[in-house]
């Protein structure tokens, strides 16, 4: 299954080129062979793997954690911890923040904005992993509260409720790797957003390990609690650099009797906008997901091994696609309301045409494989090439105008087309119900080159719409310098001082969402 293959499709893209990052944390020491005696003397020594222990791991053997998901980057560390429990997460913390040792929280490793791995100077920063820590604690069928390990993967925690007739209020392409802390600490979107809403709803609460070693248990399970500060906020989208999320308590929704979903070719973008007002009128709460992808998407996929779901004769002119899914309680009336869209939007004609044709999946294998367009395009974008990703917030009605205008820089600024080392593809795609577009740029090579066109281009024009720099990716080491494109000063000032405050000696995570 296309979820469970991320790990294997990292492996052949590490051996390309890597871009080394290694800037020293004035603050903070490198690791050395007795403060992995110390590790050795809290974890069983099989969860400890060093480069300085007595049985040497290998360097390579560290590589997957040492690397992003996208291949970008590589950070040095030598360290890497696997905690199972959260009394030895709060043992090691304490250790490292009485040493200055940097600490980079890891979960399934799926972030693409060099978040998850370290990015200082040789072994300042030890890797905690917490894949060891995969249990389930306690779920209410009643009221479909879940309460799991940080380290449990996403789909684990689906299949675990599929018998109890509940799904994760969140669903992403990671699923088969990513890790509820790291969804956590990503505040992740993905393809259910529209319908349940962002985590920092649905999380009810956390235990957080805070930098002094100190377990912070807002581990509550209650609906209803409006006792002061909400302090689990504070870490939902932190990113790792305010503490290391150890549990999650989230509300799971029940799961719907009747899902269905249709894929549509549309002949421009322009009709996406009216298209989704219309399939909102007329489905209004059984839709639960909107997705959009634009032609090039759709050709990439299909080049990279998804069968097409329409025939090409059919599609040779659409622009754009859009996925749509709906999730309801009663079959017949769901298929009803769905049914009248349809016909409504293959019967109309001259302008009022938005669509030009589209399939209705008719079964659970159709289902998936129409699924599997949308989200097979970053796993395909991966094989094409190297993945310049910005993750953007931005009025639905500007996203062609923004791919088209990145486009044409490159064109101008003589990257476009240009062999070897130019790019080949400017693509859009993303969640047209969130105002999220996923603008990619791939190219062969990573380049100062390209780079330079594109940043701070993107963020200018980003600002320029009123938008966000990252809609759901989060900012990690990628985008530390864009965040002042989409928070202000006094924002800045605040985010720093609550930073100050839980992590005086800068122990986590460091180098990550704010400047040094
Ligand atoms: P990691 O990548 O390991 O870490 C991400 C960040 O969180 C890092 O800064 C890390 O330090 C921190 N972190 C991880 N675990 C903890 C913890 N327990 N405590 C404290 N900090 C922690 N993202 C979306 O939002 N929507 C999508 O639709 C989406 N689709 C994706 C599809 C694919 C194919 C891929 C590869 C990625 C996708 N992502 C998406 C990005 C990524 O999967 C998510 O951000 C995911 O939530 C990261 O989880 P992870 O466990 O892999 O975290
Ligand atoms: C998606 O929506 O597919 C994810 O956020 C991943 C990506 O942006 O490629
Ligand atoms: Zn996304």
């Amino acid at each position: 299954m296309f979820a469970r293959s991320l790990r294997q499709l990292r492996r052949p893209i590490l051996q390309q080129r890597w871009a080394h990052i290694g800037h020293a944390h004035a603050n903070l020491r490198a690791v050395t062979s007795s403060d992995v005696e110390h590790f050795t003397s809290i974890l069983s020594p099989s969860s400890v793997l060093s480069t300085l222990s007595p049985v040497s791991t290998a360097s390579a053997e560290l590589d997957s954690f040492n690397s992003d998901w996208m291949g970008k980057y590589r950070g040095r560390g030598n360290t890497v911890l696997k905690p199972r429990s959260t009394a030895e997460v709060a043992r090691i913390v304490k250790y490292c923040n009485e040493h200055r040792i940097g600490i980079v929280p890891q979960g399934g490793n799926t972030g693409l904005v060099g978040g998850s791995i370290p990015v200082g100077a040789e072994g300042q920063e030890v890797v905690l992993n917490l894949g060891a820590m995969k249990d389930v604690r306690s779920f209410d069928p009643n009221s479909g509260i879940l309460v799991a390990d940080a380290g449990c993967v996403l789909e684990s925690l689906s299949t675990y409720l599929e018998p109890h007739g509940y799904i994760m209020p969140l669903d992403l392409g990671a699923k088969g790797s990513c890790q509820i802390g790291g969804n956590v600490s990503t505040n992740a979107g993905g393809l259910r957003l529209l319908r349940y809403g962002s985590l920092h709803g649905s999380v009810l609460g956390l235990e957080v390990v805070l930098p002094d070693g100190t377990v912070l248990d807002q581990l509550s399970t209650l609906r209803k609690d409006n006792t002061g500060y909400d302090l689990k906020q504070l870490f939902i989208g932190a990113e790792g650099t305010l503490g290391i999320v150890t549990g999650v308590s989230i509300l799971t929704p029940p799961a719907s009797a009747s899902i269905n979903n249709v894929l549509l070719a549309l002949p421009h973008f322009d009709n996406v906008v009216p298209l989704y007002r219309q399939v909102r009128r007329r489905l209004g709460e059984i839709l639960s997901a909107f997705e959009f992808f634009d032609r090039q998407c759709y050709d990439l996929v299909l080049r990279h091994g998804q069968q097409p779901a329409l025939p090409s004769d059919e599609v040779s002119d659409a622009q754009a696609f859009v996925l749509l899914e709906t999730s309801g309680g009663h079959k017949e009336h769901d298929e009803a309301k769905l049914g009248e869209l349809l016909e409504e939007l293959l019967g109309a004609e001259g302008d009022a045409q938005l669509v030009t044709t589209g399939v209705l999946a008719q079964s659970q294998e159709q289902f998936n494989a129409l699924w599997r367009l949308r989200e097979g395009i970053t796993e395909s974008i991966g094989r094409e090439g190297k993945a310049y990703k910005y993750d953007i917030s931005i009025p639905v009605p500007k996203f062609k105008e923004a791919v088209d205008t990145v486009r044409e820089r490159l064109r101008e600024r003589g990257v476009l087309g240009k062999s070897p080392g130019g790019v080949s593809l400017v693509l859009g795609y993303g969640h047209v119900g969130d105002g999220n577009l996923h603008l990619n740029v791939v190219a062969d090579s990573y380049t100062d080159e390209i780079n330079d066109a594109l940043e701070p281009f993107i963020f200018e024009m980003v600002s320029g719409y009123r938008g966000s720099v990252s809609a759901e990716h989060g900012i990690g080491s990628a985008k530390v310098d864009a965040l002042k494109y989409s928070k202000g000063d006094a924002s800045r000032l605040w985010m720093k001082k609550i930073k100050d405050l839980f992590d005086p000696n800068g122990i986590m995570n460091p180098g990550k969402v704010l400047p040094p």
